[in-house]
């Protein structure tokens, strides 16, 4: 009786459809992991990184069929556009798709107006075109993404990834960008909102995570070559709690970490992001995510295979140290500030809120430039929220009573169910910043507000 269950269960891959969800593309038709095409920089000069980004409606390609998607430059993820500390960037984007847009540097300190949000400035609209400057004063791993129509519109695949690197960092002999994004069928969900859009947010048959693009790709190395990796969480709905044998986290949202740890679990909430470094283990490396849903954390289904390294044996790996040696920043106990989080989803969509308020009828409260300031979130709410803060990154002080083990310079944290968040935050950029959920259903159905540095 036990050996009949035991074989049925081998041979139905579960009530969620056809594929099995640890091995997502099946093991004849792996496709090799691709690498993000870099934007071609238009100024020789050293010290400025000039590209121009076209936002177009297209197709892409998930599992053979192609769907439908708008891209930047024709590619999904867009254009890695890679940069030095200290360079200027300078981006002409062209309007080609049929609605309005604009650009928001999620992560980077631009100035106020080079934002790409609409309190400050009318998005850019079908046809035109817009031209955003700004410093790059801060080493990390950051990404770029429309801010209007946001849910929507990152959906559809416009997102792409800036790497600023620090020459005094050491470096590695592999430096990979690794884009997740849950695609499913264009359509597949029934709501009359969500109509045309891809994301998903726990099924992974359904929507299955695909990795710079393609459902779990293989990538190949050899056991020497150590490896610098860039993960970025660009999904609008779907969180990551990625399991990778042996790799050492070094970076969060805002470069490196005070001191490096050796998580069993990196967390990617939407639109985080996590550099690891890791010595290839010989033979094959599986990397996978839990299946996390925002209303109860890891769920009862099996882990998904995200990706499978290759590694040929040609000797140990040794990796450089790294960790800038920030200590944290002690919680004195004083707020400056607190938002709540809570609501639902509503029939009129507005039912998100913060503070008890929904976008765009908000309080803008003001914090001094230059003046350390603490946040405290509160989740009063039955799911879980990424908190995210525009064009200022600030410390995480604790989570619930936590303090972190080491400096952690964040512009996204996660805020669990029924908890509490608290950050230290010495404002450098000044203007009207917007602070949302990053869940962009969340963000559209008014979880947003104003934070006005002064
Ligand atoms: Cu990723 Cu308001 O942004
Ligand atoms: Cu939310």
């Amino acid at each position: 009786m036990t050996l009949l269950v035991l074989l049925a269960c081998t041979a139905a891959p579960g009530s969620f459809g056809a594929r099995s969800p640890v091995d997502q593309a099946g093991q004849d038709a792996r496709l090799p992991l691709p690498l993000v095409a870099e934007a071609e920089d238009l100024d020789p000069a050293a010290g400025a990184l000039h590209v121009a980004l076209t936002a177009a409606a297209g197709t892409h390609s998930v599992e053979g069929v192609d769907q439908p998607a708008d891209l930047y430059n024709g590619q999904v993820p867009g254009p890695t556009l890679h940069a030095t500390v200290g360079d200027t960037l300078t981006v002409d984007l062209q309007n080609a798709l049929a609605d309005s847009t604009t650009i928001h540097w999620h992560g980077i300190a631009a100035p106020n107006d080079m934002d790409g949000v609409t309190i400050l400035a009318d998005p850019v609209p079908a046809g035109l075109g817009f031209t955003y400057a700004m410093s790059l004063d801060h080493a990390g791993t950051y990404w770029y993404h429309p801010h209007v129509d946001t849910h929507h519109q990152v959906d559809l695949g416009l997102y792409g990834v800036v790497v600023v690197d620090d020459p005094a960092e050491p470096a590695f002999d592999d430096d990979l960008v690794l884009v997740f994004d849950a695609w499913g069928e264009a359509g597949a969900e029934d709501d009359a909102n969500d109509q045309g859009d891809h994301h998903g947010v726990f099924n992974p048959s359904d929507f299955p995570w695909t990795v710079n693009g393609v459902v779990d790709p293989t990538w190949s190395t050899t056991t020497s070559r150590t490896l610098r990796a860039r993960l970025v969480n660009t999904s609008n709905t779907s969180y990551l709690d990625i399991a990778w044998p042996g790799a050492v986290r070094i970076a969060g949202d805002q470069g490196l970490l005070g001191a490096t740890d050796t998580p069993d679990h990196v967390f990617l909430a939407p639109g985080d992001r996590a550099e690891i470094a890791w010595a290839p283990i010989a033979g094959d490396t599986d990397v996978t995510t839990t299946v996390y849903v925002p209303a109860g954390g890891d769920a009862w289904e099996p882990d998904v295979r995200l990706f499978t390294v290759h590694a040929e044996d040609d000797g140990a790996a040794t990796l450089p140290a790294l960790g800038d040696g920030a200590v944290p920043t002690a919680d004195d106990g004083r707020t400056t500030l607190t938002y709540v989080f809570a609501g639902g989803p509503s029939e009129d969509g507005d039912g998100w809120l913060i503070n008890g308020e929904a976008w765009p009828d908000v309080t803008v409260e003001s914090i001094p430039l230059g003046e350390p300031s603490v946040i405290e979130v509160r989740n009063l709410s039955a799911t879980e929220h990424p908190f995210h803060l525009h064009g200022n990154a600030f410390e995480v002080l604790s989570v619930d009573g936590v303090a972190p083990a080491s400096a952690d310079f964040e512009d996204t944290v996660n805020v669990p169910i029924r908890s509490v968040v608290r950050l230290r935050l010495v404002p450098t950029n000044p203007g009207d910043w917007l602070l949302h959920c990053h869940l962009l259903g969340h963000e559209d159905g008014g979880m947003m507000t104003i934070l006005r540095v002064e």
